[in-house]
């Protein structure tokens, strides 16, 4: 069985990041066989400064590598390191109907917005698909947002199978746990977009005065409070250990206690939960030829892959 997911590298991860995608996919790198990219070809369609998206790609590298994913375990590469999904792209373009690349959200939604659409933005699904059929996937990992692009994928596979024969593997969703969804600083879903941002990489210094700015309610220290529905406590239960969200859940339901403190509470577990990962980040910095020669691996590895199943779909359609 082989696993495939891409993460775009359109800003520095976050905590919504890590708990609702990265981590997830960490614990499925033990799968047959994991394939897991950073999707610039997908981020080109928003980052348009070349330094800023070259450093944003190497960062995703070191801080996924980090944070646990294993090279000797799974593949990692860059998307834009494997040309064959380029022209696989195209190819598969020649058979998607406007019809159904209209109706996808992304699209949809920037469209309605206002934002002014590229070609890039319209047929992102379609990248998206080749990036999923170009190493046989099997099952692919991702949010509820991107339900719909696997769906726009098994579509595009499918009409190409009927149209010309037995090629694609269709691939399978797996929608990773949505109880996950991580709040940010004022309460509202975590997303770059809301500048609402626990970066998991900032300094811990920096970190310690963003938790400090967490918004909070105004009801007297006093009263009693349900710690499930508070964003500060789930933020806190992310990174505490079981004993300290025992202790915490009890002190709300208890009341007498000021947010402040479980402020200072949450920075201290923060740096305590991402302590390992940041020595790691440090160490892999200190070594960039060695996060290059991952990628590099990596690449060639999925290049191997992506040109057999390129080969196999030039052969189906009568390009050789
Ligand atoms: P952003 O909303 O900051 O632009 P992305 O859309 O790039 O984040 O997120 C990439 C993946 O990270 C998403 O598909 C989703 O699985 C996960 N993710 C992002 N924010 C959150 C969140 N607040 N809670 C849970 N998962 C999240
Ligand atoms: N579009 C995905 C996102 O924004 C990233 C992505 C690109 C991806 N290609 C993919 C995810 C292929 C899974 C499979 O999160």
């Amino acid at each position: 069985m082989r696993v495939l997911s891409g993460i775009q590298p359109t800003g520095r991860f976050h905590w919504g990041n890590y708990f609702g995608a990265i981590r997830q996919y960490i614990d499925l790198q033990d799968a047959d066989q994991a394939f897991y990219f950073i999707a610039n070809l997908h981020a080109l369609t928003t980052v348009r400064e070349p330094q800023k998206l070259h450093e944003l790609t190497f960062d995703a590298a070191i801080d996924l590598l980090a944070l646990g994913l294993d090279p000797q375990r799974a593949v990692l590469f860059v998307q834009s390191d494997v040309p064959q999904v380029s022209e696989l792209c195209w190819l598969l373009m020649t058979g998607a109907p406007l019809g159904l690349l209209e109706r996808c959200h992304a699209y949809k939604d920037k469209k309605a917005k206002g934002v002014t659409a590229d070609a890039g933005l319209f047929t992102y699904p379609v990248l998206m698909a080749a990036d999923i059929l170009a190493y046989d996937s099997d099952v692919v990992p991702v949010g509820q947002d991107q339900d719909q692009h696997i769906e726009v994928c098994r579509d595009l596979a499918q009409s190409f199978n009927h149209h010309f024969g037995p090629t694609f593997v269709l691939p399978k969703a797996k929608i990773l746990d949505s109880s996950a969804k991580v709040p940010g600083i004022d309460g509202e879903k975590m997303s770059k977009s809301y500048n609402n941002t626990l970066e998991i990489f900032d300094d811990p210094r920096a970190q310690r005065k963003k938790i400090m700015r967490i918004t909070t309610d105004s009801r007297p220290m006093e009263a009693p409070k349900e710690p499930e529905t508070d964003h500060l406590y789930q933020l806190f239960s992310l990174v505490a250990t079981d004993a300290e969200r025992a202790d915490m859940a009890a002190l709300y339901r208890r009341g007498g206690f000021g947010y402040g403190e479980v402020k200072k509470a949450l920075a201290d577990a923060a740096e305590r939960y991402f302590a390992a990962a940041r020595a790691r980040r440090a160490e892999l910095e200190a070594h960039p030829d060695q996060v290059r020669e991952v990628l590099a691996a990596g690449a060639s590895r999925a290049r191997t892959k992506a040109a057999e199943v390129l080969q196999r779909v030039q052969k189906a359609c009568g390009l050789c």
